[in-house]
């Protein structure tokens, strides 16, 4: 249905290709399906049904994926952070802890369908274990790029509108 509907994006001067996920097995999984898309360069990742609008956000993410190393997220706050990947900041800007749909949020930061990575991306999906219901967790491969000490945090400016979709 998507692929009939954008078709090969050169309406829009852009190029589409199209990657079937035969089975729900985790949003990163995508970089396992996607390795030669991807080609061993930096990339970003944007969950379907997560809409992002805002006065110079196109312009504020460009200016972001240039020589990007690590992990760059989104995060805004939201009123119930446990349906999603929690993000929990210190006032010095650092990435503590990042925890999927936990049931004790250690912040109202939510992490947002939005990811930056760079190169080192498809090596560390590769090494994901599935999780309890099954997926390759977006939040564990960011995870590991906590872990090295290489996770970054951005929340979304004031006026910068993030929609998730996949609940009515
Ligand atoms: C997914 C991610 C979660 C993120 C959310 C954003 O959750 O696992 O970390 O906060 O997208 O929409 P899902 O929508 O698959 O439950």
């Amino acid at each position: 249905d998507f692929q009939r509907l954008l078709g090969s994006g050169d309406k829009w001067g852009v190029s589409f290709t199209y990657q079937v996920q035969p089975e729900p097995k985790g949003i990163a999984e995508a970089f396992l399906l996607g390795e030669s898309f991807i080609d061993g360069k930096p990339c970003a990742l944007i969950l379907g049904d997560n809409l992002f609008y805002g006065g110079g956000l196109g312009e504020s993410l460009r200016a972001r994926t240039s020589d990007h190393e690590g992990a760059l997220i989104f995060c805004q706050e939201v009123q119930d952070p446990e349906r999603y990947g929690v993000v929990e900041i210190a006032e010095s800007g650092e990435v503590i802890s990042i925890e999927e749909k936990p049931s004790n949020a250690k912040s109202n930061l939510a992490a947002t369908g939005l990811y930056f990575y760079d190169s080192q991306v498809v090596a560390k999906a590769k090494s994901l274990k599935p999780s309890s219901r099954g997926e390759l967790e977006i939040s564990d491969l960011n995870n590991l790029y906590l872990e090295d000490g290489q996770l970054e945090a951005k929340v979304l400016q004031r006026g910068a509108v993030w929609l998730d979709t996949g609940t009515v």
